[in-house]
């Protein structure tokens, strides 16, 4: 396939305090990175790396394998690092063959509907070095320095970033070789390299499952949600 998808699910879930690796966590009967891959099955046809905590390949082969419908020639498992960065750096060095378009997603961001694939493709298709999915961003928000707030923020230049992040391969790669420095996605570290990245819309569903509170909410979600 020409489109390859890192999928991070290689964090501890330290903020969720459910006392094992977060992608294991169950939402229902199936877990957080179940429901993960179930979405990026369902989007177009990619070569899927699963980047997880050591120890815990096996299980996550067994959850692609269920995931994919047996298409485990499309699936790759590594062992992750210690930070965000070094995971996605493990699940870049895995990608095979033809890619050419690399798609980084958050396994927290479980539940984040095939489309927003299909419109981060759809972006990189149209000429883009790397697309990444935003919502508007709701609060009002202020630069703080300590207990003084320093300044009002237009809330209007603000988005909020999400996962799938997509990037020519060739672009993530290069921004990948040549980072120094920690960055929290990967739009930052490729926009570091001195790449543009645009934006497209994200989904509410792409919520990223941090703490108890967003898994209670998952789980009400996909409670209501017909099968
Ligand atoms: O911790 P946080 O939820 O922000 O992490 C975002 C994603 O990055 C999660 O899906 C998590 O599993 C992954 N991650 C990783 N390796 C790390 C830290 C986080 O794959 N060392």
């Amino acid at each position: 396939p020409r489109v390859g998808i890192v999928v991070v699910a290689a964090g501890s879930g330290t903020r969720l305090g459910a006392g094992g690796p977060k992608a294991f966590v169950g939402i229902d009967r199936h877990s957080i990175l179940r429901h993960a891959l179930d979405g990026v099955f369902a989007a177009p046809e990619a070569q899927v790396v699963i980047v997880v905590p050591e120890g815990r390949e096996g299980d996550a082969r067994t959850e692609a394998l269920e995931a994919s419908g047996d298409r485990s020639d499309l699936v790759t498992v590594v062992t992750g690092g210690a930070t965000r960065q070094e995971s996605v750096a493990a699940g870049l060095r895995a990608l095979w063959g033809d890619v050419e378009i690399v798609l980084v997603h958050d396994a927290a961001r479980a539940l984040t509907p095939p489309e927003v694939f299909s419109r981060v493709v759809g972006a990189i298709d149209a000429g883009a070095d790397g697309a990444i999915p935003v919502l508007p961003v709701i609060d009002t928000i202020k630069r703080v320095a300590g207990e003084e707030i320093v300044a009002a923020v237009d809330r209007s230049e603000l988005a909020s970033a999400q996962t799938p992040q997509g990037f020519r391969r060739d672009v993530l790669d290069a921004a990948y070789a040549a980072a120094s420095a920690e960055f929290t996605d990967d739009a930052a570290l490729v926009a570091d390299a001195g790449h543009a990245v645009s934006a497209v819309p994200g989904h509410p569903l792409a919520f990223k499952i941090t703490t108890a509170a967003d898994l209670d909410r998952a789980r009400h979600l996909l409670a209501a949600a017909p099968e």
